[in-house]
C-alpha cells in the first residue's frame, strides 16, 4: 500500500472527518504534533478551515495534510502530519513544495511554524526546505503528562 501513487490537492468538504481522523491518530503518537488525546473527531471536523488545506491521497484515501494559516500580516502559520504507513516515502515533502506554492500565490511572505526540538524528521524536513531556525520557546507546551516541553520556532522568506 504505501508504494501506491499519491497526489496532492486542495482539501474539500469531504475531507472534513479523514482529516479529523488523521489528526487523531498521529495524536496517539504523542510526540509531533501539539494535540494529544482525545481529540473530539466531529468538532474537528466541522470546524476545519478549509481554506489552506493541501491533502495528500493516494489510494482514495487520505494520508497526509498541510495547513497554511493565513494571517492578515502577511505571514502564514503551518501545521502538518502524514499518515504514518506513509512517512519516508515524499509525502510530506511534497505537501510542503504545494503549500510553498500555495502561500506564494496567496501573496504571502512568509511561513512560520513551531517544532518540539525532539522531532528530528520534521526539522530536517523543514531545513531541507531552508527554514531557519529563529528562536526557541522555553517550556512553552504543557502537555497532559504534565511536561513542559520547548519549541523551536522556524520561518521561511518567500
Ligand atoms: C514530519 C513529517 C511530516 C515528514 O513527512 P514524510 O512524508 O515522512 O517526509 P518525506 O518522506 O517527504 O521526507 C522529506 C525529508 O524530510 C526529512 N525526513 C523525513 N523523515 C525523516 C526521519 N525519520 N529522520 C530524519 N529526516 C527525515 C528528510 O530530510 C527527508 O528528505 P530525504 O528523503 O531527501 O532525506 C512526518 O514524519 C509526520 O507526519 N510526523 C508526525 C507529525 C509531525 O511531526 N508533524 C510536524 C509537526 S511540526
Amino acid at each position: 500500500m504505501s508504494d501506491a501513487p499519491f497526489a496532492i490537492r486542495e482539501a474539500r468538504d469531504e475531507d472534513r472527518r479523514p482529516l479529523a481522523l488523521l489528526i487523531a491518530e498521529v495524536a496517539d503518537e504523542r510526540d509531533g504534533i501539539a494535540t494529544e488525546p482525545p481529540v473530539d473527531v466531529d468538532a474537528r471536523a466541522a470546524s476545519w478551515n478549509l481554506h489552506g488545506s493541501l491533502v495528500a491521497v493516494a489510494n482514495g484515501e487520505l494520508v497526509g495534510n498541510i495547513h497554511v494559516e493565513a494571517t492578515r500580516f502577511g505571514f502564514g502559520e503551518i501545521g502538518m502530519a502524514v499518515a504514518r504507513p506513509w512517512r519516508g516515502r515524499g509525502v510530506g515533502a511534497a505537501l510542503l513544495t504545494a503549500a510553498i506554492e500555495w502561500s506564494r500565490e496567496a501573496g504571502l511572505h512568509k511561513l512560520s511554524l513551531a517544532v518540539f526540538p525532539h522531532n528530528e524528521a520534521a526539522i530536517a524536513l523543514y531545513r531541507k526546505f531552508d527554514f531557519v531556525e529563529e528562536g526557541r520557546l522555553v517550556k512553552q507546551f504543557r502537555r497532559s503528562s504534565g511536561e513542559l516541553w520547548d519549541a523551536v520556532q522556524m520561518g521561511l522568506l518567500l
